[in-house]
């Protein structure tokens, strides 16, 4: 895959900057002269006050392939950069944020791509989303948002004493490091290069996708071209849902095993998958989706050879899972997940010890309920009644909506700087709701019904969290977003590829929301296979039963 980003990078324009790029850096790396700290200077950044810089020449660096990840699959070679890290702080503020820049020593691309973080990382916990903007040409810059970038929780940074959260900490993480990043990184690119970069991209997944947002809402002016893979956005409501299936098991004091979760899923899998026209194990379909566990209660399954029942409390929990988190009177809190996603590896995940079962709740969704919404380290959440659990999900929306939603719907300010942003979904996402991010792109369409001009959202069935899972993934979506910026070619699909989990590799080209993929007949692994259209009321899929 890392060969074929890097020839779409050879499709662009050629860039004038090449030429005029100074003939001192081509040399940069033998002499050093260029890398070096007398010739990067501090930025200029209101409010902040630089403690170091460094920049050091990094020459025939590898970075290894992440393999879980379909984004990294290769290892990445011969890397040849100026290595700049930035340290500052916002004086008053008690924080000290550390930014990261590569500068490519040669085919510097004349670009700029900001590098999005996961979870309660602020930038990526790993090198390979660094060294691949790197190997298509990008200066590349990340910032740690003024707390560890790995870290199995957010316990080391969020509270200052018991009761009180580091706020400062948190709007760092939640937009301020990002904007600074992107005025750090971009004035070291331009001492480097004595050039300002021509195009300024944003590219993230998941918390990723959120700062993404963020920039297009708060700092509409900083880049040019935002990619926002299933974004966390609608913080402050979709993190406290995410514990609502842990919380349902603690009220019912039954945690269901995972090979039951898991053929309640298969269930719901099989009932939906053809309804598309294609049983490839991909729900391709899911408005015409609609799955009841409870028929499923007291049927029996294969359990790893087991013969089992399904229990009351499975089907519960499943179904709660994909209805979502609801008020004490039952009212909407919060979307569910799609059918498709794995409630066994997110949300509803258990662990069994000689046959007796607990509950293991996703650790962002526990900690922001204990540190940042109780202030309280110890709080054990496994104490929350229905009642309390609402007022939980309540305090979270009033103190945090304003920091870290990422929700603003009023994306004008962007569109009249000439901005584009992709977001796209996996429908199998096992952490963050799809319904979260279509929701979003309603709301903006709602304030204006030309958002397509500016903002595009595509779903991925049958994909998991920012990559995995049988669907197709959109692994050109970057190269789609500069082609929409730079040549005003806008996407009207993402194409799509699957990895090779069913035995053969499937390309579909995913559609732009509202629509979905209808089945037109021939080969179903073939993207010509399939066409993108609206699935309102009425309408069923040809080839459809
Ligand atoms: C910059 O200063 C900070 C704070 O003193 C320190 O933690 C960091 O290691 C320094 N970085 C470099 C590259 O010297
Ligand atoms: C770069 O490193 C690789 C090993 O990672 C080595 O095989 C190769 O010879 C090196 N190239 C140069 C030009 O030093
Ligand atoms: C990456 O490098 C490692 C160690 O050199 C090697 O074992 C592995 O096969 C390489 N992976 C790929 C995908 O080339
Ligand atoms: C870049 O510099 C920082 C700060 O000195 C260092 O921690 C990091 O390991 C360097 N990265 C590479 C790839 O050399
Ligand atoms: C969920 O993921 C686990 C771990 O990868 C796997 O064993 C299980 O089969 C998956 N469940 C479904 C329904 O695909
Ligand atoms: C792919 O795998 C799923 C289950 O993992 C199965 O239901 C489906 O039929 C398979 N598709 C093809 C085309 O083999
Ligand atoms: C249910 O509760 C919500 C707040 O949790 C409230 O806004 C709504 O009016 C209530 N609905 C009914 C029918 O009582
Ligand atoms: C599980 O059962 C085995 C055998 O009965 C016992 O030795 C072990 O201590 C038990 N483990 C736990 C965690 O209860
Ligand atoms: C913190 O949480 C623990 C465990 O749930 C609880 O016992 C304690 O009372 C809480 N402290 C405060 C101040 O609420």
């Amino acid at each position: 895959m890392y060969s074929e980003y890097k020839s779409m990078a050879y499709c662009l324009p050629q860039n004038p900057l090449l030429q005029s790029r100074p003939v001192q850096y081509t040399d940069a790396m033998n002499t050093t002269v260029g890398c070096s700290s007398a010739a990067i200077p501090y930025p200029s950044l209101y409010g902040a006050q630089f403690v170091n810089l460094t920049a050091v020449p990094v020459i025939n660096y590898t970075v290894p392939s992440t393999q879980e990840s379909l984004s990294y699959p290769n290892n990445i070679t011969g890397l040849n950069f100026c290595n700049v890290s930035i340290s500052y702080t916002h004086p008053g503020q008690n924080d000290l944020i550390n930014v990261r820049i590569w500068l490519p020593s040669n085919d510097w691309n004349g670009r700029f791509m900001g590098v999005g973080g996961g979870g309660y990382s602020t930038g990526p916990t790993s090198d390979s989303p660094l060294a691949n903007g790197l190997s298509l040409g990008y200066s590349v810059a990340t910032t740690d948002g003024g707390h560890e970038l790995v870290s199995p929780t957010a316990a080391t940074w969020a509270l200052n004493s018991p009761g009180n959260v580091n706020t400062y900490l948190l709007q760092d993480f939640a937009s301020v490091a990002l904007k600074d990043m992107a005025v750090i990184g971009k004035a070291a690119t331009e001492s480097f290069y004595q050039k300002a970069p021509a195009y300024s991209y944003w590219n993230g997944c998941s918390t990723g996708g959120r700062q993404g947002l963020m920039m297009a809402q708060r700092y509409p002016d900083e880049y040019d071209g935002i990619l926002a893979g299933a974004p966390a956005i609608n913080w402050a409501s979709f993190i406290v849902a995410e514990y609502w299936p842990q919380l349902i098991m603690n009220l019912m004091k039954s945690y269901p095993s995972a090979c039951e979760l898991n053929a309640i899923t298969a269930a719901a899998v099989a009932a939906c998958d053809a309804l598309d026209g294609v049983a490839d194990g991909i729900i391709s379909r899911p408005d015409l989706c609609y799955f009841e566990p409870g028929s499923l209660t007291g049927q029996s399954f294969d359990c790893e050879g087991v013969l089992s029942t399904f229990s009351n409390a499975g089907t519960t929990l499943a179904q709660a899972a994909w209805t979502g988190a609801r008020s004490t009177n039952n009212s909407f809190l919060w979307y569910g997940l799609s059918y498709g996603a794995n409630l066994t590896t997110g949300l509803a995940v258990t662990t069994c010890t000689n046959g007796t079962c607990t509950g293991r709740p996703f650790s962002i969704s526990s900690d922001w309920i204990s540190l940042f919404v109780q202030k309280n380290a110890s709080f054990d959440p496994t104490t929350l009644t229905r009642s309390t659990y609402n007022d939980v999900f309540h305090a979270s929306k009033q103190q945090f909506t304003s920091i870290i939603d990422t929700a603003d719907p009023d994306l004008s300010s962007f569109r009249d700087a000439g901005g584009k942003v992709i977001t796209w979904h996996g429908l199998s996402d096992n952490v963050i709701f799809p319904e979260g991010t279509a929701d979003y792109f309603k709301r903006v369409k709602a304030m204006d019904p030309d958002v397509e001009s500016y903002y595009r959202h595509f779903r991925a069935p049958g994909v998991e969290h920012c990559r995995s899972g049988l669907g197709p993934y959109p692994k050109t979506a970057f190269e789609s977003l500069v082609q929409w910026v730079e040549k005003g070619i806008a996407p009207e699909v993402l194409a799509g590829e699957s990895l090779p989990l069913n035995g053969s590799v499937i390309q579909r080209n995913l559609c732009m929301y509202p629509q979905d993929l209808f089945y037109t007949g021939g080969d179903p692994n073939v993207a010509s296979s399939f066409r993108c259209l609206s699935s309102k009321a009425g309408t069923t899929a040809p080839g459809s039963a």
